[in-house]
């Protein structure tokens, strides 16, 4: 056994070295967040099936190097509906962000802004106003949408973020109804005193219904629209002028349709596990949706992307580009938005040599072939 250190007295806590990556970024924020708040972010449904899935169907996929290849220079930027971004790495809607450090929405705003990145800011379960974060994003971003019961209230936020500066929407198709979260209902999931979904000031929305369970689902119930159809994507597109995505397509016969309907983009996503388990994980379904797309439109894809290495992946199956959400949700909890910051610069480089290491120099030189098991180029 070693010895403590002389000028370490008993008992007092050593100093914790920054993280190196995602996953200890998450072990400082499991840390310090309140148990609900950890449980929220980090929970998925039933038996969190498809979140672990998410994650060993990257580590499942072997990579094959090529060497020997001039790698003095990576680039990985992209050009990705009109924005040009410094790296295939967008930061996923993910809800009331207040709960994990006090600057919430606009410390993630002011980081993707930081680092040239999108972020797609969560419309309804938002603990900061729209404008609010706009202005903190002080340039595009995108906004992510349920759409009600009431349509009214829908277009109302809508033309908000647009006259906010937002460049395209993005909706989420995997929340007919509320994932069963049992995380949640043990612990009864609720806002704290002091936070709402401020985009909702004023109104009955903006406060969970009174339960013993989740609040959220006991929100979701009363507010979402369950009878949602494809119609949706065409009437968001002519309300607001703006490109749709629809976040939540995991089908190749869905992506059609979304294209079919003018999406200006699919994200293949299975809501971080959170929504239906044993969904399968979202690289698996990644190919079979890119093929099916060809090229029409830019194909994103989310859940468990934790390492370069996985990005890389995602971009050899057809990915345009790659999404994170619980990961960024991490560095806000540890440090705010320098830790956004941070996770995002550790993704980059690892991609950055991830790229380096497979021999390919930039993003139109990652292909399938890349993979093992993949067949050779044509
Ligand atoms: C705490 C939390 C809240 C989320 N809230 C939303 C939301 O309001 N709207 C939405 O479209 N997706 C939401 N998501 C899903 C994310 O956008 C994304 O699909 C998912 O987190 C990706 O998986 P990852 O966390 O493994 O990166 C949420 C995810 C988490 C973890």
């Amino acid at each position: 056994m070693t010895e403590p250190a002389d000028d370490v007295p008993d008992g007092a806590i050593e100093p914790v070295a920054a993280p190196l990556n995602l996953a200890e970024y998450e072990a400082v924020a499991r840390a310090r967040l309140p148990r609900m708040v950890y449980d929220y972010y980090a929970g998925a449904a039933d038996d969190e099936v498809t979140l672990r899935l998410n994650r060993a169907a990257y580590e499942s996929i072997l990579l094959r190097p090529r060497v020997l290849v001039d790698v003095s220079r990576t680039d990985t930027t992209l050009a990705l509906l009109g924005h040009r971004l410094p790296f295939p790495i967008l930061l996923a809607p993910t809800a009331f962000q207040r709960l994990a450090h006090p600057e919430g929405e606009l410390a993630t705003a002011r980081a993707a802004r930081a680092a040239g990145t999108l972020m797609m800011m969560a419309g309804t379960l938002s603990t900061t106003t729209v404008e609010d974060t706009a202005r903190a994003a002080d340039g595009p971003f995108w906004f992510q949408v349920y759409v009600f019961r009431d349509r009214g209230l829908t277009a109302h936020l809508v033309e908000r973020a647009k006259a906010a500066g937002c460049t395209a929407l993005c909706l989420t198709v995997t929340f007919p109804v509320a994932g069963n979260r049992e995380r949640d209902a043990r612990n009864g999931f609720a806002l704290p005193a002091g936070l709402d979904m401020a985009n909702f000031r004023g109104l009955a929305q903006a406060n969970f219904p009174g339960t013993h369970g989740s609040g959220l689902a006991a929100f979701v119930a009363q507010q979402f629209d369950p009878s949602l159809t494809w119609e949706a994507v065409e009437w968001l597109r002519e309300i607001s002028g703006l490109p749709v995505l629809v976040k939540g397509v995991v089908t190749p016969e869905d992506a059609v349709l979304a294209v079919e309907h003018g999406a200006a983009g699919v994200v293949i996503s299975n809501h971080g596990g959170r929504q239906l388990d044993t969904a399968e994980p979202t690289v698996l379904a990644l190919p079979r949706v890119a093929d099916a797309v060809a090229g029409r439109v830019p194909v994103l894809v989310d859940g468990g992307i934790r390492r370069g290495t996985d990005v890389l992946k995602a971009l050899a199956l057809g990915a345009t580009a790659v999404l994170i959400g619980r990961p960024y949700l991490w560095g806000l909890a540890a440090e705010g938005q320098p830790g956004i910051e941070r996770v995002l610069a550790i993704l980059r480089g690892e991609l950055e040599r991830a790229m380096a290491l497979t021999g390919r120099p930039d993003l139109r030189s990652v292909s399938r072939d890349i993979l093992s098991g993949a067949p050779p180029p044509r």
